[in-house]
Parts: C-alpha cells; sequence; structure tokens
C-alpha cells in the first residue's frame, strides 16, 4: 500500500460541505513515525493516542461539583514520541505548523499551544529529554477538546516509554497530571470534564462523570440501533479558554456558592438561586442547578429510548446556556436554530461555549439536510462556511509501540 503524502493524512475534510473524518487509527500512526523520521533522524519509540469529545450534556457544571455525560469521538490527537539521552525538548505539532524547543528546565514557561504538551511532561516530571511530533483529526479550537486531545496523547505515550502499564489507577493519575498542565502552566482553570473523559471513556459509550465524589460510570448511547446520530457542527470562531471569560464565569460561580453557604454550586438546593440578590450571580446559578438537573433526565431519556425527550433535554439547555449563563454566541445560536427546523430533534453548544462546536441530534437520513441548511445559513449571512463532524463513539487514550517498518493495509490497529 502507498502511503499519501504524510501532510495530507491529517488533513481530514472532503466533499462539498466540509465534513472532518476520523481518519484510520493505524495509517495516522504510521504517517506520524514517517514525519517524525524526517524530522529527527531517529525512529520514534512510541505513539499515544487521545480522543477529543462532546459533552453530550452537563456543561459548566464539573467545575461547579456537579454532573455532565461527555462522549470520547473516534477524532483523536496522535503524538509520535522518542526519548533522547540529554536533556533536550523538541514538539513539532503538523497540525500548527509549529516547533517548540527548549530543555528540561524550561517546561513550565511554555507558552501557547506548546504550553499543553510541555505542561504534561512538567507535571509528570519527566526526567528525560524527548522529541515529539504531533498530528490531529480534531479541530483545534472546536470546543471538542483538542486540548485534553493533545495532553493525554502526551502523558501516554512518555508513560509508555517508561514502561508503565496504563492501569485504571494510572489512567486517573495521569488525567489529574493534564488538569495540572492545563491550570499551572496554560493558565486555563478548566474543570477536568475533558481529560478525565479522554482518559477514562469506556469504548463505545458515553460516561456520566459526577464530580461530587468523582465516580463515573458508562451510558450506552444507542442511537444508531434506531437509526439516529449526532451531528457536530464546528462554527470556526475561535475562543481560547485561557483568554478570561471562562475563568469570570468561575468566578461567579464560585462567588454563588459562596453566598450560598455550600462548597460547590451544584450542591445547593435547586431552587436556591433565586434566593441570590445580584441579578447575574441569580442568572448563572440557575444555570448550573437546572443543568444538573437535565443531566439526569437526559440520562433517563437514553435508558429509556425516548430519543425525542432527550431532545428537548438538549434545547432546553441550550437556552440556559445562551441566556443565563451567556457562553453562546450568534455563530452557536444560528447552528442551533437551523438544525432543529431541519429536522434536528435536539440541539445544544458543546463545550466550553464562546465559539466552537454545536451538536444535533438528527436521524441519520436527515444529517446531510441539515448540514446543507447550516452551510446555507451561515452563507445567507456571509459568515464563513462551518465544518461538519459525524460524531462516532471513540476509546480512551492509549499507546502503541509501533515497528519501525512500513504499513501494510492487513496490519491489526495497533490501538486496539
Ligand atoms: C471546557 C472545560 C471543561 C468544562 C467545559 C464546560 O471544555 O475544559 O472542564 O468546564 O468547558 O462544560
Amino acid at each position: 500500500m502507498n502511503l499519501p503524502a504524510a501532510a495530507s493524512l491529517f488533513d481530514m475534510t472532503d466533499g462539498a460541505l466540509t465534513l472532518v473524518v476520523p481518519g484510520d487509527p493505524s495509517e495516522l500512526a504510521q504517517s506520524l513515525r514517517v514525519a517524525f523520521f524526517e524530522e529527527y533522524g531517529v525512529a520514534a519509540d512510541v505513539v499515544g493516542r487521545a480522543p477529543g469529545r462532546i459533552n453530550l450534556i452537563g456543561e459548566h457544571t464539573d467545575y461547579n461539583g456537579g454532573r455532565c455525560l461527555p462522549m470520547a469521538l473516534s477524532h483523536a490527537t496522535y503524538a509520535a514520541v522518542g526519548r533522547r539521552t540529554d536533556d533536550r525538548v523538541q514538539i513539532r505539532s503538523r497540525t500548527v505548523d509549529d516547533t517548540w524547543r527548549g530543555r528540561l528546565g524550561d517546561l513550565g514557561a511554555a507558552q501557547g499551544w506548546a504550553a499543553y504538551a510541555a505542561g504534561v511532561l512538567w507535571a509528570l516530571e519527566v526526567d528525560h529529554g524527548v522529541d515529539v511530533m504531533i498530528g490531529s483529526t480534531v479541530p483545534v479550537g472546536s470546543g471538542l477538546s483538542s486540548s485534553a486531545a493533545l495532553e493525554c496523547a502526551i502523558a501516554v505515550a512518555v508513560d509508555a516509554i517508561a514502561g508503565r502499564a496504563l492501569t485504571d489507577a494510572r489512567r486517573l493519575e495521569l488525567a489529574t497530571a493534564c488538569m495540572r498542565a492545563e491550570s499551572d502552566v496554560v493558565g486555563a482553570p478548566t474543570g477536568g470534564m475533558d481529560q478525565l473523559v479522554a482518559m477514562l471513556a469506556p469504548a463505545g459509550d458515553a460516561l456520566l462523570i459526577d464530580f461530587h465524589d468523582g465516580s463515573s460510570r458508562a451510558v450506552p448511547v444507542p442511537l444508531a440501533e434506531v437509526g439516529l446520530e449526532i451531528l457536530v457542527i464546528d462554527t470556526g470562531v475561535r475562543h481560547a479558554l485561557a483568554d478570561g471569560a471562562y475563568a469570570a464565569r468561575r468566578r461567579e460561580c464560585e462567588a454563588a456558592a459562596h453566598l450560598l453557604g455550600v462548597p460547590a454550586l451544584a450542591r445547593a438546593s435547586e431552587d436556591s438561586w433565586s434566593r441570590l440578590g445580584d441579578e447575574v450571580l441569580m442568572r448563572r446559578a440557575r444555570h448550573v442547578l437546572t443543568e444538573g438537573e437535565r443531566v439526569d433526565n437526559a440520562d433517563q431519556a437514553i435508558v429509556e429510548g425516548e430519543w425525542a425527550e432527550l431532545g428537548t433535554v438538549l434545547d432546553a439547555s441550550h437556552a440556559s446556556l445562551a441566556h443565563d449563563f451567556e457562553v453562546s454566541c450568534p455563530e452557536l445560536d444560528l447552528a442551533v436554530e437551523t438544525a432543529r427546523a431541519s429536522g434536528a430533534l435536539g440541539a445544544r453548544m458543546t463545550g466550553g461555549g464562546f465559539g466552537g462546536s454545536a451538536i444535533a441530534l438528527v436521524r441519520e437520513e436527515h444529517a446531510t439536510a441539515v448540514a446543507a441548511s447550516v452551510h446555507a445559513a451561515y452563507a445567507a449571512r456571509g459568515w464563513s462556511p462551518p465544518s461538519f463532524l459525524r460524531a462516532r463513539p471513540g476509546q480512551a487514550a492509549n499507546a502503541a509501540r509501533v515497528n519501525v517498518r512500513r504499513h501494510r493495509a492487513e496490519d491489526a490497529d495497533p490501538f486496539t
């Protein structure tokens, strides 16, 4: 089999409507190894891989001690990593076409995209230099957790180099290290949902995480069996979580929790938001408290196969995020409204917001028509076209030692 040019493999777009496809893990890993060799002149030791995610429901609840229901995507970030004998670190991203170079002592000071990767090496206290080559089919900054996918791909790769077994306990430790990288090195005070689902996602299922006690359980979402799917609409609007608005929401929630006398806002009683004197804090708290109830309703609708009800809950979540939590934007609102008007059972923004992606629950046979309607609605406003992903459940992060030889089509997927 002839491998496509290394650079083109991670450019996964297809058709007049831009559909971002997840690609074949085995081919992507091999193409990254080729790129690693071309860049560094030696073979990589390991390729780590970690998934992006959608969050079905439970938005801005993780840092409030609440519940959320993310699902790993089959779109993932890949990191080929080679151990060095000195203390130099070189991190090349084919996704952003940039290279960070430094020494172990510089890791904590890395900036921009490189801080996510260097931050993980810092948090794991890696004591040897590494060369890293990164590629991804998770669109960067799309609200689909490209950051956690990058962090977790690096984490499992360096752990594999160290010969550590990826036990459930170690997965949790790596997720925690990735959270520290994001809060302490990147400076984005995010809540942990993204790293946990990237490290713990049960293959094929969503993951219900309860941040009150740190527990999680698999939630099967058998959409394909009933002819449904989740269409992801990437608005193309980018807004970094490190740039202040996310942290401001978090501070407001902490202030509301403090006024209500609870350690975390999700622990307050359901209608307690009405006791807050401040109008903004009231709306922030109302979102968090009603979103908790919506997570339970969505969980129940999924178990009972009440898909229309699930759609209604998704709609209600979007309204709450747009009006009470104020983290939507015109591009997300138009994607959600148009998807619904063209047949989606329900739709909402997913992830941190202020841009990024929306999800729409659609009948499989309507997916293309819904995407075409959103595309047309953007064109009518003169906005850049959105892109689309079909959300197929992926699996948690893992690492593979791939032999140094040419990829053969019949090779098994090294990540399974
Ligand atoms: C981002 C953060 C998560 C979570 C979501 C909102 O994705 O990384 O921790 O807070 O926003 O639900």
